[in-house]
């Protein structure tokens, strides 16, 4: 599932913006300026490492992806924080989708070796990479922005 391809090669050695793969909808904004930041640090580095794969730089696609499940993990318990904070009534089961996403995380690991190998598309691991970020922002973040909403007003 990738949202959004842009085929234009930049060229020359200035790269001022990686390439973008993959887009966050706007829909998709919480409203939280924490929980935002960190999904769109999330997709930032989902780029980098389509950028990286693209390029064969498998170094640093390998440091990128450890990097992605590693910022997963600390915006779950960003996000954890927040949602007890604001007394949100479903918190068990979001850390319970949050547990669920952390299980398939290590897996990232093994496919990009794959890829490495070529044994593997890198678009395949791009789409997991992307799969895991909307479990957590899509499926399960719009209830939390729904709840948001509803207590602004
Ligand atoms: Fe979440
Ligand atoms: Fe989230």
């Amino acid at each position: 599932m990738i949202f959004a391809v842009n085929s234009k090669a930049t060229g020359g050695y200035f790269h001022v913006m990686p390439r973008t793969i993959f887009e966050l909808p706007n829909d998709l904004l919480i409203g939280h300026m924490l929980i935002d930041d960190d999904h769109a640090k999330l997709v930032r580095l989902i780029n980098e490492t389509g950028a990286a794969l693209q390029e064969k730089q498998y170094q640093e696609s390998t440091r990128l992806i450890m990097e992605f499940i590693d910022g997963m993990k600390h915006h779950f318990d960003t996000e954890e924080a927040i949602l007890l904070e604001t007394e949100f009534p479903w918190i068990d089961e979001h850390i319970a989708s949050h547990r669920q996403v952390i299980l398939k995380l290590p897996r990232l690991i093994d496919e990009c070796e794959k890829v490495i190998d070529g044994d593997q598309a890198w678009n395949k691991l791009i789409d997991n990479l992307v799969d895991c970020m909307m479990e957590d922002a899509f499926k399960a973040d719009m209830v939390f922005k729904t709840f948001l909403t509803q207590n602004r007003s």
